[in-house]
């Protein structure tokens, strides 16, 4: 692809920012890429200041929901290089979900040349404070125009990002879901379609009413499988043993879950990828084994349950002082921002 187009802010935000209390995704940085799939191809990328953008009500998008995302984040070491961890599978997932939603797949170079464009142009947006990073966000999303029930004839790619600090504070707490369900065998639940998110919303706030912070998602026909927990996988400790469900139609492929296998291998943990139950956990809990409880995805790395609710009993993990979810999450982050070897050939630099 030729140079990317660039127009830049006449006046950055950047001096604006606290950089010592970021929040999570809600500081947006100057600009944004964006390219537009009309005609049957997509067409030019480009770089613009991050603002509104102009839709029709008929835009497809408002009415059927076609639309997808990634999350990903950027570091920056100390010698101010900037680094990515594994995009390709980022860039893999977002075309797996694309053709799952009838979205026309996004060629390479337009993702890997945009994202590397806008990271140079934002470079500075970059945090460098203990456990910030930028968090990427792309998007596709159907601009096209109709009230039909069918695919668009238009979309739009699009990258933002948010210098970002961790995506939660304090102990989690979560409840074990029964009622509703995050997917289904032969749906979307492996994709990362919007859709999948907002139908975990009214669940989570009935969970966040009883006292809880999120809610773990079992198998849509029986209930007794443990899936996910909230926007992330699961991962549980019984005695020394890390377990995980396989992914499948509902269980997203997450890149922080496959990581964390890889590297809890290679320490010498055992890990075994597997159907779990309700009921084993609960078991687990009740005679003592069950030893941590923790969510991993992009945004919160991982992120250690203190307790869980079934029907209306609490059940409390034990406080470790060494536990795999502080270590694995020490080695996977050290690994993301270039302070330790890279045995897997994970990082990227950009
Ligand atoms: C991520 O972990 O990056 C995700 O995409 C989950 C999101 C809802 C914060």
């Amino acid at each position: 692809m030729s140079s990317i187009k660039t127009t830049k802010v006449k006046h950055s935000k950047l001096n604006e920012i606290d950089f010592e209390n970021l929040g999570f995704g809600s500081i947006f940085s100057d600009h944004m890429l964006v390219c537009d799939y009309k005609n049957g191809a997509w067409g030019q990328a480009e770089i613009i200041p991050f603002q509104p953008m102009s839709l029709m009500p008929s835009a497809k998008i408002f009415h059927y929901g076609q639309s997808i995302f990634e999350g990903m984040k950027a570091y920056k070491d100390s010698d101010a290089n900037t680094w990515l961890f594994r995009p390709e599978e980022n860039f893999n997932r977002l075309n797996k979900s694309a053709k799952r939603l009838a979205i026309p797949e996004l060629p390479k170079e337009v993702f890997f040349e945009g994202l590397k464009a806008l990271l140079k142009v934002d470079n500075d947006w970059i945090p460098t404070t203990a456990g910030s990073s930028l968090y990427i966000r792309p998007i596709i999303f159907a601009t096209g125009e109709g009230f039909h029930a069918s695919p668009a004839d238009g979309y739009r790619f699009l990258i933002a990002t948010a210098p970002s600090g961790p995506y939660f504070s304090g102990k989690v707490s979560v409840l074990i879901e029964e009622k509703y369900s995050r997917s289904a065998n032969g749906g979307v639940g492996y994709a990362k379609a919007g859709g999948n998110y907002a139908g975990q919303f009214y669940p989570t706030q009935l969970a966040i009413e009883r006292g809880y912070n999120q809610v773990i998602w079992t198998d849509d026909n029986t209930h007794e499988y443990i899936e996910e927990a909230g926007a992330m996988n699961i991962f549980i400790r019984i005695d020394d043993t890390l377990i995980t469900g396989p992914t499948s139609d509902r269980i997203l492929d997450g890149v922080t879950r496959k990581s964390i296998i890889d590297i809890a291998k290679s320490e010498g943990i055992a890990v075994e990828v597997r159907k779990f139950t309700v009921s084993e956990v609960i078991d687990a809990s009740n005679n003592g084994s069950l030893k941590e409880m923790f969510g991993a995805g992009t945004a919160a790395v991982i992120s250690p349950i203190s307790s869980f609710g079934f029907r209306d009993q609490d059940y409390d993990l034990p406080e470790l002082e060494k536990s795999y979810a502080s270590l694995l999450k020490e080695k996977v982050t050290s690994i993301q921002t270039n302070t330790a070897d890279d045995p897997f050939g994970w990082r990227f630099k950009v």
